[in-house]
Order: structure tokens, then sequence, then C-alpha cells
């Protein structure tokens, strides 16, 4: 049956990265591959046309796909819209709507680009860890929020934490699965020592853990967790935590690569089904120049090909014709370090199409 792929490029560099993939879906669909590929709006771009960021169309055809393709959303240009309003309220959105609570975000070191890290290349080489990132719950979906006016005038910010079992559960599944096909080793982060939500949360996981006696199971607090990303990351292999603990400390991981430019993310439901995107934002500040990366992206569809469509082949294919243009030498501006030719989003995107072919 043909799979529905939807491409959502949104704002920013994200449909000059997008097209890029889109390259690349383009000669897999010539290969033989059976896929049709559908584009709506999202984010700024979505509000500006709809005046909402994430219109009950792009959402319907989102329902109706088996895998959607996202470029990034946001800009300066919406930042001082209310916030239900806002391009980043798409994402969130989608994730909700579409029950995509397992985000992976791997975070792999190509030796190509050792030098592109800030970290001491010994530190680094041969980086190869997945962070497993809990993704419609937790703080960023918690009720009650909200601002409120407090009795003295003054105004009070709140969130809420919240995990229920059956949420922490199934993100244990999904990550102690993964480190199934790795190297068996998972490090459940969260705040236990101060958040109950957490506490609860290392209790199901140690509970989970019991199913998976061939996976290593540690825990480290996410404080002490985010010291070692930066001090010694390769004692890592599968990393799960929160919602919040994951942005952050996936941020801090994607920077031991390099460059935030190479990585991709997948985030899944119960079905596999999936959303699939850049972790990188839009980059307003280099959209339109031609100079953003679009490995990411590409590396996303490298994912898509893997966990939705259940092709690893063509998943492999794709991640060692990336590898292939490194190794060629070729750089857009993030990953270069002074060696090897620089080029622009669409010659890279050519230069990895042209291996596919
Ligand atoms: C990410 C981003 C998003 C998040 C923003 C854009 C809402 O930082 O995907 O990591 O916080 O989840
Ligand atoms: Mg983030």
């Amino acid at each position: 049956m043909t799979k529905k792929i939807l491409i959502l490029p949104g704002d920013g560099i994200g449909p000059e990265i997008v097209a890029e993939a889109v390259k690349v879906l383009e000669i897999l669909r010539a290969r033989g591959l059976d896929i049709s590929i559908e584009q709506a709006l999202v984010g700024g771009s979505a509000y500006d046309k709809y005046g909402k960021p994430l219109p009950d169309e792009t959402l319907a055809l989102a329902r109706n796909a088996d895998a959607v393709l996202l470029g990034a959303v946001g800009g300066p240009r919406w930042d001082n819209l209310e916030p239900g309003l806002r391009p980043e309220k798409a994402l969130l959105g989608l994730r909700y709507e579409l029950k995509l609570f397992s985000n992976l975000r791997p975070a792999i070191l190509y030796p190509q680009l050792a030098n592109a890290s800030t970290l001491k290349p010994e530190v680094v080489a041969g980086l190869n860890i997945m962070i497993v990132r809990e993704l419609t719950g937790g703080i960023y979906f918690g009720e009650p929020r909200g601002v409120r006016q407090l009795e003295n005038g003054e105004k009070q910010g709140y969130n809420t934490l919240v995990y229920s079992e059956s949420e922490i559960e199934r993100i244990a599944r999904s990550a102690f699965e993964i480190a199934r096909l790795r190297q068996r080793r998972l490090c459940s982060v969260d705040k236990a020592n101060v958040l109950e939500a957490t506490r609860l949360w290392r209790e199901v996981v140690t509970r989970v853990s019991q199913e998976y006696k061939d996976v290593e199971l540690s825990h480290m607090y996410v404080d002490n967790a985010a010291m070692q990303l930066v001090r010694a990351p390769k004692q890592f292999d599968v990393m799960v935590t929160t919602n919040m603990f994951g942005d952050i400390l996936s941020d801090a991981a994607a920077m031991l690569t390099g460059s935030i430019g190479m990585l991709p993310s997948a985030s899944l439901d119960a079905n596999n089904k999936g959303m699939y995107e850049p972790i990188h934002g839009s980059a307003p500040d280099i959209a339109g120049q031609g100079v953003a990366n679009p490995l990411a992206t590409i590396l996303s569809v490298a994912m898509m090909m893997r966990y939705t469509l259940a092709e690893p082949e063509i998943a492999d294919q794709i991640e060692t014709a990336v590898d292939q243009v490194l190794t060629q030498g070729l750089r857009t501006a993030d990953i270069y370090a002074g060696e090897g030719k620089k080029v622009t989003t669409a010659q890279m995107g050519d230069a990895v199409a042209k291996m596919l072919q």
C-alpha cells in the first residue's frame, strides 16, 4: 500500500532544508518506493495565511498521513503573539494530537567532524547516544497552568509537572526496546531527590526493568547527567527522560557532535506512525541565504524509513550517503572547520541525492 508522507516545511530555514530532503524522497520514489508526497502549512507561515499556527486542514492531513516530515517553526516575526497562536504551539499540538509520546534523538559523531566539536576529539570520538524523550506529558502539558493575580496584586506564573504510571511505563518500554537493539544499557534521568513526579518515574522505570533483565538500567539526577554529558559522554548508550529534561539534555548532546545541524529526530506513537524533524530550530538569522545544513532533515528521512516505513536498508543507504559526502569533504558553514569544501544547502542536498541515484 502507498505510504502517505506529509511535508510541513514551516518557517525560517524550514523550507530550504526540507526541499533537500524532498529531493531524496523523490529519488527513492523514482527507484520504486511506494510513497505519495503532500505539503501543507504549519507554524508562522500558517498563521500568516489562516490566523492559526496549526490549521484544521493541516492537522487532518497529518492524522491521515503515515509519516510527517517537518522542517522547523518559529521566528521573531511571531514572537509577540499570544501563547496560543505562537508557531511553537503547532508543534506541541501535532505531538499531542497525534499521540507521539516517544521522541528519539540520536547524537552521533561522524568521525569526519571530530574537529567541529567544541570538545576534545578524544572525548567525543565514536560518540553514539540515543536520547529517548517523553513528548506528550510532563510540565509541557500539565494542568493547571497560567499566570494568575495574587491578592497582593502581584502576578504569579505556574505550570504543573505531572506523570501518570501508564505514561511512564510506555516511554520506559520504548526505551528498553531501543536499548535491546543497541548496547543494552539504559540510563533513566530524573530529579527524584526533589520532585515527587520524577520519584514515581524512577519507581516505575525500575518496575518495568523487571521485564528487561537483559538491559542494564542505571539512574541519574538530571544535573549530574548534564555534567556527565559534557565530561564523559561516551559512558551513555540510551538515556530516557521527561519531556523538559529531554528538551534540555538533547540540545547539550547535539553540540557534542559538532553541530546541531546534523541531528535528526523521530516522534512516534504506539503504532510507529511518526513525525520526523531535525532537532535544530528555524534559525531565522540565516534563513533564505542557502547556507543551512540539510543533513539533519535528510537523516530524519532515514529515520522515517527505519521506523515508520520499515525499510531499514534504505535507511542505511541514506545514512551511508551522508557519510560519503562528508568523507568527500563537503561542508555547510556550520560544520566547516577550515578543511574541505564549503557548500550551499542545495549543493549538499544534491550531493546526497546523487549518491542515492
Ligand atoms: C524541541 C524544541 C521545542 C520543544 C520547542 C520549539 C517548542 O525546543 O523540539 O526541542 O521545546 O520541545
Ligand atoms: Mg529543544
